[in-house]
């Protein structure tokens, strides 16, 4: 994957509906907002409870090292100019390529911004070399995996355990997968 022409503490990503912007210190409040919901807490490893201080710090500090570090492109997902959702792109090393990840607030649900979402930064991937993107999704978050399958990603196999859950206990992922070619 080639990143030498591309600026990514400042890359958008556009798509027909919406915007995949870098975040603004502006977006904590929504970003505390949405991450009180039951379902963003259950399935993601956020904190919980989730903090104005915890959105500050995502806000702020991690999406921004991510990009100024080169290890990600987290995104704000915008649609109409309301901030409806977080989407980022993992450069993680290893033989799985870049991994997708997502969560809309309650109040984007429902119209497919998270499928297209994902389907734009598994093209940015592809479209600077990446030979495949990956995304894993917990074996019981069917939400999400329709989003997979929605965003052109090809359900590849399960990963068993690979899930740390806050209570100590692990649980198992369903891998999937998107080529250039698929
Ligand atoms: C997973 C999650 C992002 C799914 O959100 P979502 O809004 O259902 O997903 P999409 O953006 O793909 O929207 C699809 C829905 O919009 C509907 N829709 C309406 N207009 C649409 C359009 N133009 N295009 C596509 N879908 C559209 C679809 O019919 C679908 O509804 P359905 O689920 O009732 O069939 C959301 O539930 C969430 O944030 N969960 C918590 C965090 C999480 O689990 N993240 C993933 C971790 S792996």
């Amino acid at each position: 994957m080639d990143l030498t022409l591309i600026d990514l503490p400042t890359e958008v990503v556009r798509t027909e509906r919406l915007v995949l912007r870098p975040y603004r210190a502006d977006d904590v409040a929504a970003v505390h907002r949405a991450c009180q919901d039951a379902d963003i807490q259950r399935w993601l490893r956020v904190p919980s409870p989730y903090t104005e201080t915890d959105a500050a710090e995502f806000v702020t500090e991690t999406s921004v090292s991510a990009r100024a570090e080169g290890r990600g492109l987290l995104t704000a997902v915008e649609a109409d100019g309301e901030f409806v959702g977080s989407a980022g792109l993992h450069l993680t090393p290893g033989h799985l390529g870049p991994a997708v990840g997502y969560w809309l607030a309650p109040w984007g649900r429902g119209r497919g911004f998270a499928a297209e979402a994902a389907h734009a930064l598994a093209e940015w991937a592809l479209g600077l070399g990446a030979p495949r993107v990956h995304l894993m999704a917990d074996v019981g978050n069917t939400a999400s995996q329709a989003v997979a399958v929605r965003a052109g990603f090809t359900r590849e196999g399960v990963v068993r355990s690979c899930l740390d859950y806050r209570d100590g206990s692990r649980g198992d992922a369903v891998l999937f997968g998107r080529l250039p070619e698929d």
